[in-house]
């Protein structure tokens, strides 16, 4: 061909292709066999001993060998990371970052064998690995290192979970490695860490860079394997929490087998996340978006935009320009650094993609893919766009994980919100148009735990990542994600701080607060008003010399159904509401509430006998009170500077509908907690008051109907905890539980919340006098949860 004859539809990029000598020297140094890395030191496989093979999707063919990890190999590792996790603390945050700092050195020194190995091991195309999963991986040390220098000083009173599991899927690798263990070390915490079986090598050179570093033996721990790997690891006793990141179904899994444990758990699952493109968007850019959205990682990515919601107005347009850009995708081998797609990473997932699209096909969608073929050596498949596609329709609702999109059009902006939020899953979302006000409009009405607006698949270590409903809960990155990873000091996994009971002073009761009139029978309170239980039962409460006090309604799953109705009909008009407007009526509470303080000290008094420690609990709770108020308008999000053209805005939004189940003691103090911060943010409330003085709660119906409380923003069940707790923990419309009750109750609660994946507290037995453990930033931190909305900006 002349020079001449070159123009813009025949020139074509050559192919560039990247060395794998070094990555292959590397492995071929170990003779292309890899045990554990343990206490220190990279094992030598077992002799005689279970391995995998490792493939290389771009071939299919193996190019090493992994030992699978036993329970022995489990437990050696959780025991080199409890070894290490006293001195790992001790040695404070400046140590500590210096060690962070070292891994991060010596990762950016092998930055180009990480991207090729890693390229070599997933299939992602090595322009990817070398410019997004490596920076990105190295970033999310270095900003770590600097939170362990300042872990003293900006997490006073905190202290590290302990051992840390950590379970990481194959799709990011090391990136997923990153987002694990630099937020668990950084804070004091030990891991031990189990990378998927299909990509286990770059974390193998991540422990060898550990070991270099100069990282103290037992620190990180790796152990490869597969699936039954990673349940030993949920099950070992010893370990202090699990953090997952995979699918629904392995993390609804794992949900079952810690409920009840103790363990602390958080959960990164999988999505269906909305790409919105609204008619005033720059339609260029929106077919790039698309291609970062979903040709990104052959569309393996948990927060892949694989729902494109087009404006029926531009559909037309943006359809045509897509095909003419798919058209134009490259695919091949990985290590080459001219193609946009790799390979899928495994014959299972090519498997399940192909599945999903022809039952796509055989419910009347329209599969459209570019003329060119894909590779036929190795696992590869094409770019696809799916039209003709309904909302409730499989390939809108079921996760793909692969490089398959589907367009659909909406009409008005309500509709968009509306399709975008028609998914159980809530992990991402991105927004397309010229119109800040509609983006930002439309961004905070989307569930989902991050919002990219005219951008897509952006990450930074400063911005917290994770999932609104079956996405899962916790955030990785950023201030957040450090909370997962600390607990109080005074809460020693739930074993202390228990409440002494005080000795008990029999109190007369004064008559003339008639306690001991057995007529009166409180209902329950739903929706604002005092209704009788459907059950058509009540119960007597017993006083603390036995005398009846009382009567209240014996409320059943019926009840705890309605009231959970009633709660989730005001919620959004709370939340709409603003934090000065609803400082405003918890005051008015608060004063309300101190007005009758003789007859609630009165009634706190019988029931625990004492009249100076009912006197306290009555002024602590008016305190209690006029706290929440204070942080409505105050418990604010932040910009976190993140390193591209944007304002990252981390907004702390509510979780929605709280139920809460309260325990025995301090019948009006730990209600007040658990019902007044969840209302303080936002959230509407079902609680369950203490089950031996439900009358304390029953008395507080007249205190809120004259308090301009919404009817619906806080509801009231009494009856027995076994008979109503079931139902608010399996009820999906409830987004966060609570449960304060019985210790007994936990396991049942936790497995019950599995349904919906709902965020569960099981709070430590606690001084609920104390405003450090009754009440505060961690109350606030349960009771909502974070969006990053990603704007960029510049001309
Ligand atoms: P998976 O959830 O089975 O695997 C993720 C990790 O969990 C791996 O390390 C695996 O060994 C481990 N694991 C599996 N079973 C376990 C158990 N019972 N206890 C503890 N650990 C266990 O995901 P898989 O099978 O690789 O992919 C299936 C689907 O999951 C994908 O098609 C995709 O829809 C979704 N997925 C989502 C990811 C995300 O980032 N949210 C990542 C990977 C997969």
């Amino acid at each position: 061909m002349n020079r001449s004859d070159l123009t813009p539809d025949t020139l074509t990029y050559g192919p560039a292709p990247e060395s794998a000598e070094r990555a292959l020297a590397w492995i071929a140094k170990r003779d292309g066999r890899f045990g554990h890395f343990i206490g220190g030191e990279s094992e030598p496989p077992v002799e005689g001993g279970q391995t995998f093979s490792v493939l290389n999707p771009a071939t299919g063919k193996p190019y090493a060998q992994a030992s699978l990890g036993t329970a022995a190999d489990v437990d050696r590792a959780v025991r080199a990371a409890r070894k290490a996790q006293p001195s790992w603390w001790k040695i404070g945050g400046h140590a500590r970052a210096r060690h962070l700092y070292a891994i991060t050195r010596h990762m950016q020194r092998n930055s180009r064998l990480f991207a090729v190995l890693e390229s070599i091991d997933n299939g992602k195309p090595v322009r990817e690995s070398r410019d997004i999963d490596i920076p990105l991986a190295i970033r999310h040390f270095s900003h770590h290192a600097g939170w362990a220098a300042l872990t003293e000083s900006e997490f006073a009173g905190r202290t590290p979970v302990g051992v840390c599991g950590q379970i990481i899927p194959w799709n990011f690798p090391l990136l997923m490695l990153a987002w694990k263990v630099a937020p668990a070390i950084a804070t004091g915490n030990t891991v031990v860490l189990k990378p998927a079986e299909h990509t286990p090598m770059t974390a193998l050179l991540f422990a060898e860079t550990c070991a270099e570093a100069g990282l103290p033996p037992g620190v990180v721990n790796i152990v490869t394997g597969d699936g039954g790997t990673g349940a030993e690891i949920v099950g070992h006793a010893d370990v202090d929490k699990i953090a997952f990141t995979g699918s629904t179904s392995v993390g609804s899994e794992i949900r079952r087998r810690t409920a009840g444990t103790k363990k602390r758990l958080t959960l990164e699952l999988g999505g269906k996340s909305p790409f919105l493109v609204f008619d005033d968007a720059d339609l260029d850019s929106v077919v790039e978006g698309v291609v970062d959205a979903i040709w990104f990682n052959q569309g393996q990515v948990c927060c892949a935009g694989s729902r494109i919601l087009v404006h029926e107005g531009v559909a037309a347009k943006l359809e045509a320009k897509l095909r003419v850009r798919m058209e134009k995708l490259r695919m091949g081998d990985p290590l080459d650094k001219a193609i946009d797609m790799g390979a899928i990473v495994a014959p299972v997932q090519l498997e399940r993609i192909e599945r999903l699209v022809a039952q796509g096909r055989s419910e009347g969608a329209e599969v459209w893919q570019p003329s060119w073929s894909a590779p036929e050596d190795g696992w590869f498949y094409p770019p696809t766009l799916c039209t003709r596609v309904a909302s409730a329709d499989t390939l809108a609702q079921v996760e793909i994980f692969g490089p398959v999109v589907v367009l659909m059009t909406f009409r008005s902006h309500r509709e968009a919100v509306a399709l975008a939020n028609d998914t159980r899953y809530g992990l991402a979302a991105s927004v397309w148009t010229e119109n800040v006000n509609l983006a930002l409009d439309v961004a905070p009405k989307i569930k989902a735990g991050t919002v990219w607006v005219n951008c897509t698949n952006v990450f930074d270590a400063a911005a917290g990542f994770g999932g609104y409903r079956e996405s899962g809960f916790g955030r990785e990155g950023g201030r957040e994600g450090l909370e997962e990873y600390l607990r109080p000091e005074w809460d020693g996994r739930g074993s202390s701080g228990q409440r002494k009971r005080l000795p008990r002073d029999p109190v007369t009761p004064d008559p003339a607060f008639d306690h001991g009139r057995i007529d009166r029978t409180a209902k329950l309170y739903v929706g604002g008003r005092q209704v009788r239980p459907d059950s058509g039962y009540s119960l007597t409460v017993p006083g603390g010399n036995g005398t009846p006090l009382g009567q209240v309604g014996r409320g059943n799953r019926k009840d705890v159904r309605n009231a959970v109705e009633a709660a989730r009909r005001a919620q959004p008009g709370w939340a709409d509401a603003t934090g000065y407007n609803r400082a405003q009526i918890l005051y008015f509470v608060a004063e309300n509430l101190d007005a009758r303080r003789e007859e609630f000290v009165e009634r706190l008094a019988v029931i625990s006998g004492r009249r100076d420690d009912a006197n306290r609990e009555f002024a602590e709770s008016v305190r209690r009170l006029f706290s929440c108020a204070a942080w409505a308008d105050k418990w604010e999000g932040r910009v976190h500077h993140t390193p591209y053209r944007n304002v990252t805005l981390a907004m702390r939004e509510p979780m929605g509908t709280v139920g809460v189940s309260c325990p025995r003691e301090r019948p009006l103090l730990a209600l007040i907690s658990l019902v007044a911060h969840p209302l303080a943010v936002g959230n509407t409330v079902v609680a369950l008051p203490s089950e031996d003085a439900p009358l304390v709660a029953t008395d507080l119906y007249q205190v809120l109907d004259t308090s301009d409380v919404p009817a619906g923003t806080v509801n009231i069940v009494t009856g027995h905890h076994a008979e109503t707790l079931p139902t608010l923990a399996e009820h999906d419309g409830v987004e966060a539980l609570w449960h304060f009750g019985d210790a007994g109750a936990a396991r049942m609660v936790e497995e019950a919340s599995v349904g919906n994946l709902k965020r569960t507290w099981i709070g430590p037995a606690r001084d609920w006098l104390d405003p450090d453990q009754g009440g505060g930033p961690e109350f606030l931190h349960q009771a909502t949860q974070v969006k990053n909305i990603w704007v960029p900006y510049g001309a």
